[in-house]
């Protein structure tokens, strides 16, 4: 397969795990359903035998987001499935995994249950610190930004620390995607991250992956998923392929209108904690800049109690109330709605493609109502 790794952005999104040109082939082969596949059964199987463990439609997309991440990659049937594989391959009765006090909620209620039931200490650190000695912690999961605060971290400063205690590094990069930062090329050991959001970008979908550098370590996490089974099915895999064609578009109008959005807000009295991590003042600023390629439409701010965010989402009409991030569609999400620790009128919201002078305009009739 042709490598495309020394293009930019858009080419290497266009390009991601399509295989090699041939006259009468669809550029981007269609999903193949099937669970087995015709064998051989004198020398056994050849290169399908079983699609939990072999899938053509799964392996180009693995190719593809591993072609974005630079890394060999396996994906899951969500973030959840992903993540759960990683901690639960990687850690055993006795260890300490460090994970993000404000990162997604779901992560610290499986430490908190599942993982304390194993016998798996946990121990909560803050994305923008301070943080702790790594001193006997197996494995550190960074969020960065962190949902839904948007804090971001430092994920080489923080590795080399890890690393230097003898801890594993392991980067949730939902948020960011891989055009928004590599965590591996930051010295990370492991990318976990729902496809579910920017990635796939079409609320369609429920994706996760794993990419790791080190073919030990990944191999733990495939022997994981064989045996545990999380695989996406082949539609959902050759959609997601579908929509990481044009990654580098969406992201760049939800760049565009979050930085658009996220100065409206500033400027309003009737609105407070506005967080961007793109916004020169705020304090996720100065690792941002210099750590990520591009800063994520998501935007986090407070209006004060449910209520306002109700009235705000029932005026607008170019948000939709909806859970997730990262879509085409803008979306908003009071976050303690479901139990996550933020204040009533705290809101998540995540910048779709729409043109930016109708979304501040809707926004803007949206709070004054
Ligand atoms: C940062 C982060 N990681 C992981 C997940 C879990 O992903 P999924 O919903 O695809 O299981 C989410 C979901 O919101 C998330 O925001």
């Amino acid at each position: 397969m042709t490598s495309y790794s020394s293009f930019s952005d858009g080419t290497r999104a266009v390009h991601a795990g399509l295989p090699d040109p041939e006259v009468g082939e669809p550029f981007l082969p269609g999903p193949v359903f099937a669970a087995p596949y015709h064998l051989d059964p004198v020398t056994g199987p050849g290169a399908n035998g079983y699609a939990r463990t072999e899938h053509p439609t799964r392996q180009a997309l693995e190719s593809a987001i591993g072609a974005l991440e630079g890394a060999p990659t396996l994906v899951f049937s969500s973030g959840q499935a992903a993540i759960t594989a990683l901690l639960l391959a990687v850690l055993r009765t006795g260890d300490t995994v460090a994970i993000p006090s404000d990162g997604y909620f779901t992560v610290r209620a499986f430490a908190d249950g599942f993982l304390r039931d194993l016998g798996v200490r946990t121990l909560l650190v803050p994305t923008a610190g301070p943080y702790p000695d790594f001193t006997g912690v197996r494995l550190v999961l960074l969020e960065t930004p962190a949902n839904p605060g948007l804090d971001v971290c430092d994920v080489r400063t923080l590795s080399e620390a890890a690393h230097a205690a003898g801890a594993l590094v392991a980067v949730d990069n939902t948020t960011a995607t891989p055009l928004g930062q590599n965590p591996l090329a930051l010295g990370a050991d492991l990318v976990v991250a729902s496809g579910t959001k920017a990635l796939t970008g079409h609320s369609d979908v429920l994706l996760g992956y794993v990419s790791a550098t080190d073919p030990e370590l990944l191999t733990r996490v495939e022997t994981w998923r064989k045996q545990t089974g999380a695989v996406p099915g082949a539609f959902d895999a050759w959609l997601a392929h579908r929509s990481i064609a044009t990654l580098d578009l969406r992201l760049a109008r939800q760049t565009a209108n979050a930085a658009a959005v996220a100065e409206l807000l500033l400027s309003r009295s009737d609105v407070t904690g506005v967080r961007w991590p793109g916004l020169p003042s705020d304090p996720s600023y100065p690792v941002a800049s210099a750590q990520m390629r591009r800063i994520p439409g998501v935007v986090s701010f407070d209006l004060g109690s449910a209520e306002r965010v109700g009235r705000f989402l029932a005026a607008a009409k170019l948000v939709f109330a909806a859970t997730s991030f990262g879509g085409v569609h803008t979306t908003a999400d009071r976050r303690a709605q479901w139990g996550d620790d933020t204040p009533p009128g705290f809101v998540r919201f995540s910048c779709g493609i729409e043109d930016t002078a109708d979304l501040l305009a809707d926004i803007t009739a949206a709070l004054s109502s």
